[in-house]
């Protein structure tokens, strides 16, 4: 395939992916803007004091690029071996950023326990339609709220789960109660808001 032709394939793939993702929803609610949730990351991450953000779910590498001039660590997880792919190469150049390829499940966990400082951790690693990949779980955020509270996360950590509209609402998605008795088991002394179609939890500091 001539250089020309690989490049216009593969943008194509791009733009099929932004579509599926874009559609990939309960056909109840429209989500907020990508642009809309990044800033509300943003304000919180500044808010609380944070330099790290962990993330699950790279997908093209948005918010990436978006916190690139604010934090001093990023750490993000893609299980799908093509948008793995493009996110390692598009932030090779990035000391501070760790692309990491997998399940959530396993390297989230992880990731909280070895950083450097309280995380901002944004769990949006699931399932989003054709052209993103699978774990073990479709949506496997109450399982992670167990998993990151077992590794013991520093205080003054900010969880957030993306998507609560679909909770419940989605056929493969666990219900709102599930997500909810998970993050009160998980962290019993944490303040627990939902904000702009995110579950947030702030853990004292
Ligand atoms: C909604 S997109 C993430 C969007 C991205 N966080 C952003 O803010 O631009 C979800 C991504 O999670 C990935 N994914 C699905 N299950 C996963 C898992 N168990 N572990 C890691 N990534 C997963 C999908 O392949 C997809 O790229």
């Amino acid at each position: 395939m001539r250089p020309a032709t690989r490049h216009l394939a593969q943008l194509d793939a791009v733009r099929n992916r932004v579509a599926a993702l874009v559609s990939y929803d309960a056909g109840r609610v429209s989500p907020a803007s990508a642009r809309a949730k990044r800033r509300h990351l943003l304000s919180l991450f500044q808010e609380r004091s944070h330099s790290v953000l962990v993330e699950s779910g790279t997908f093209l590498g948005g918010t990436v690029k978006f916190f690139l001039p604010h934090a001093e660590r990023i750490v993000t997880v893609e299980i799908d071996d093509q948008l793995h792919r493009w996110a390692a190469m598009r932030f090779a150049d990035e000391p501070k950023v760790e692309v990491l390829h997998g399940d959530a499940l396993t390297h989230i966990p992880r990731a909280v326990a070895t950083a450097e400082s309280a995380p901002l951790i944004w769990l949006d690693g699931h399932y989003s339609g054709h052209g993103t990949g699978q774990g073990a779980e479709l949506e496997p955020a109450p399982s992670l709220l167990g998993l990151i509270a077992e590794v013991g996360p520093p205080a003054g950590t900010t969880l957030l789960v993306d998507d609560v509209r679909l909770f419940g609402a989605h056929r493969d998605f666990p219900t709102l109660h599930m997500l909810l008795s998970a993050a009160f088991d998980a962290f019993p002394a944490a303040q627990m808001n939902v904000e702009l179609d995110s579950l947030v939890i702030r853990l004292p500091a």
